[in-house]
């Protein structure tokens, strides 16, 4: 889509969660690219800050930095407050974290958390954001979900099953938005090269690479109006595709193979 449709269609503002670091950095780099202005929001004021600073510098955008932590009760609401006055058209749904190890000896309260951010979050923005494109007839979300979306996760039990959470959400909330004219994509990357890795204890990609970030971004937004999921790479699709092919128990168990030898112990 042309610069300039792009930014009609999806602008004046987008919303980036997951600001401060990897592909939500690249999603605000390349909206700002495309003639976006930016609300930024991430824990992380100082990497907003200077991120803010750069996209005004380099791409003549008004930038919004929103410093919070998106796990904490009413951030969701706290969120939309400091968006009060500006006209949201794009909310990319991308803060979130992983990790790795035994179900049994995961510390509850930060799955809680992963919960919250991963799943809560992306509801809780949802139903705050998404009224407004609607009665306006356009609009759009982008949620990064995974390739662990697609099948049981043994050894990341619990975020396997936010991203899960997250493919299907954004795949239905496709098709009720569709006829409102708000487009849905859900974006399900493989092993990128980005701070999540080190975050949750993943030594490096169960096949294959690791993706370029800002790639993986780039071809986000051009499938957003197009496509309503789309994962990069070639190996990640047919990895994606295989579970529909076994029984899932079966499944279950050689994904936990692949990920257990991908662990940091
Ligand atoms: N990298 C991969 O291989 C990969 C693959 C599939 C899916 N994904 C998904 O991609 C998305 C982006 O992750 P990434 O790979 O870019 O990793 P990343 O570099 O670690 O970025 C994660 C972002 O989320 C923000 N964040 C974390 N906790 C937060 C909280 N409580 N409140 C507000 N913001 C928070 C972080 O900022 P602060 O720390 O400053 O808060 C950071 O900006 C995640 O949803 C992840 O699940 C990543």
């Amino acid at each position: 889509m042309p610069v300039m449709d792009f930014a009609a269609r999806y602008g004046p503002w987008a919303l980036v969660t997951g600001a401060s670091s990897g592909l939500g950095a690249c999603f605000a780099r390349d909206l700002a690219g495309r003639g976006l202005d930016l609300v930024l929001v991430a824990r992380r004021a100082d990497r907003l800050e200077a991120l803010a600073a750069e996209l005004e510098r380099e791409h003549g955008r008004s930038v919004r930095s929103l410093p919070m932590d998106l796990c904490a009760e009413d951030a969701a609401e706290a969120l939309h407050r400091g968006c009060d006055g500006l006209e949201i058209g794009l909310l990319v749904n991308n803060a979130g974290f992983g990790a790795t190890g035994a179900f049994l000896a995961d510390d509850p309260d930060r799955d809680a958390r992963m919960v919250r951010l991963n799943c809560e979050a992306v509801v809780r923005t949802s139903h705050l954001f998404l009224p407004a494109m609607a009665e306006r007839g356009r609009g759009g979300m982008v949620v990064v979900a995974s390739t662990a979306s697609f099948q049981p996760c043994p050894w990341m039990a619990v975020y396997g099953a936010t991203k899960a959470f997250d493919l299907h959400l954004a795949e239905a909330l496709a098709v009720e938005l569709e006829p409102r004219g708000v487009d849905v994509l859900a974006v399900c990357p493989g092993h990128t090269d980005t701070e999540f890795h080190a975050i949750a204890g993943v030594k490096g990609p169960v096949a294959g690479g690791s993706a370029d970030p800002a790639a993986v971004v780039k071809g986000a937004l051009d499938r957003l109006g197009r496509r309503q999921t789309w994962v990069p790479g070639w190996l990640n699709r047919c990895m994606s595709w295989a579970p529909r092919f076994g029984p899932r128990r079966l499944t279950a168990r050689l994904t936990g193979r692949l990920l257990a030898s991908r662990m940091i112990a």
